[in-house]
């Protein structure tokens, strides 16, 4: 939009200079054509009390030439140089947007850094926090230690808009907290906004995207991949035993981790060609467990929880319980009804889907998919009885939202849109979507 009045501001700028150019040479050519034209007019008599002035011949030498041609110059001036500096105008204000979002990117980054970083990792890659479970009436349960989701990928999902609403109000009961003072935190509009402008930065391209959700699904089946194939396992043990064994022996150590780094790709693509077997549930069951790129940690109770045992590390931290792993099922069986059981799609911060909850709320898969692709808005209904909630909550999983309702702000912070005109994809593919319904709708 801007463009495109810069363009039209850069036209005008120019058809100004060129008619005050084109108006001065008529000007020059006519005067030089022109030049020692006869006076008209009669001589005027001098009132008999006034002393004379300077005669004619003075003043329509030398006098004359310097009044004329100081106007003419200051005319020059004004006429050219100012459209010539308007030319430049939009420019400045493409320097100046420019510049101001640079300092809100650097003030944010700063935010972040001393704010978020502690939960969300340095840039914003993800991390953990440590916190405790309670019940109702506020008396501890467990300690736990609580996945942070990384936000580089965040604007794909939700609308800046809907960023502002978490940002301002938190999660509750989640330990994001409200940080903006519509919610009673410390930020001020501008501190939030500053780390919008951060958070728009730390977004990953489209390509990573895509790879990073692969990875996370790849990581999923890889024990069972490798446990499928007894010969792949034991190549990958040898690889890191020569590793190891390698030591200072620098040329060893280099054939190793090459060697490592093959049987690592047999591992990967083995594991694809695994996924691609899948059924369409199976599959949609692996992307709906995918971490920040999945649905469990909305969806599935204590999805983002990792237990930490009684036991202390030798940092005097506590030990955090492998997802899975019996130690943590001992856990959770000592805590017993105290906490909420993990059935996936029980509900967590969204609703339960379990029991057939999407197929009366969505008559067909098509609608199901429409949903999960734009997710949903502050306000708006969907499917047979749902409502979007609070800032809009459920992500848009298929197309990219970033800047959905920006409005008059997407000038400065659109998302979606890129400098070539093209709109960034969504986060997931269509057939990875219909991949998580299938399974949805089975729950
Ligand atoms: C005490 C730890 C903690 C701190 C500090 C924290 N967050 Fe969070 N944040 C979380 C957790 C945990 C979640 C995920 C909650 C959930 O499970 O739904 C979250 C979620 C978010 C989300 C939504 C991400 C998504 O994909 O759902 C955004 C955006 C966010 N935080 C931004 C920030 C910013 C910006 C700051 C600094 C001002 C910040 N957070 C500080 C713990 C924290
Ligand atoms: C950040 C949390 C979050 C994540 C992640 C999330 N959802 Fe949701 N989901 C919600 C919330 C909250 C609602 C309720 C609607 C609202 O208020 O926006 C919802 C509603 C739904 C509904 C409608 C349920 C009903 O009966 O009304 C479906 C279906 C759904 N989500 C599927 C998914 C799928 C599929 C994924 C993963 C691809 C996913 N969700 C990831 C929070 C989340």
């Amino acid at each position: 939009m801007h463009l495109l009045a810069a363009s039209t501001q850069r036209n005008l700028g120019m058809a100004i200079a060129v008619v005050a150019i084109v108006g001065f040479a008529i000007y020059l050519i006519y005067n030089v054509l022109w030049a020692g034209r006869g006076e008209r007019g009669s001589e005027v008599e001098l009132a008999p009390n006034r002393k004379p002035y300077l005669s004619d011949e003075e003043l329509e030498t030398s006098k004359l030439d310097l009044a004329l041609v100081s106007g003419l110059v200051t005319l020059v001036i004004i006429g050219v140089a100012l459209p010539l500096y308007w030319l430049g105008e939009p420019g400045r204000q493409q320097g100046y947007l420019e510049f101001s979002r640079d300092q809100f990117t650097s003030r944010g980054a700063g935010q972040f850094e001393e704010r978020c970083a502690i939960c969300h990792g340095g840039g914003g890659l993800g991390g953990t926090t440590a916190t405790s479970i309670t019940d109702d009436a506020g008396n501890f349960i467990a300690a736990i230690e609580w996945d942070v989701p990384a936000l580089t990928t965040v604007l794909y999902r939700f609308s800046e808009e809907e960023v502002r609403h978490i940002l301002d109000y938190g999660r509750p009961p989640t330990p994001m907290q409200a940080w903006g003072a519509p919610g009673g935190g410390p930020l001020t509009t501008q501190q939030v906004d500053e780390l919008i402008q951060y958070i728009q930065s730390i977004q990953l391209d489209p390509d990573e995207v895509e790879q990073e959700v692969l990875d996370g699904i790849v990581l999923q089946v890889r024990d069972d991949v490798l446990a499928a194939n007894p010969g792949l396992n034991s190549r990958l043990n040898d690889a890191n035993d020569a590793v190891s064994a390698a030591g200072a022996d620098e040329a060893a150590a280099e054939a190793a981790a090459r060697n490592l780094a093959m049987v690592e790709q047999e591992i990967r693509e083995t594991s694809e060609q695994h996924i691609r077997e899948l059924t369409s549930a199976d599959r949609g069951e692996l992307l709906f467990n995918n971490g920040e790129y999945g649905c469990a940690r909305c969806h599935t109770p204590r999805d983002s929880w990792r237990f930490t045992g009684p036991e202390s590390t030798p940092g005097g931290g506590p030990v955090v319980l492998a997802k899975g792993s019996p130690e943590e099922a001992a856990e959770i069986a000592r805590l017993g009804n105290l906490i909420p059981a993990g059935i996936p799609g029980g509900g967590a911060f969204g609703p339960n889907l379990t029991n057939g909850a999407t197929l009366r709320q969505f008559d067909t898969a098509e609608g199901h998919v429409g949903f999960v692709t734009i997710g949903s808005e502050e306000g708006i209904g969907y499917g047979n009885f749902g409502q979007g909630d609070g800032g809009g909550q459920m992500p848009a999983f298929g197309v990219c939202v970033g800047d959905r309702d920006s409005s008059e702000r997407s000038a400065i912070h659109g998302f979606c849109t890129l400098e070539d005109g093209n709109v960034r994809p969504g986060m997931l593919t269509a057939a990875q979507i219909a991949d998580i319904v299938a399974y949805e709708r089975g729950l």
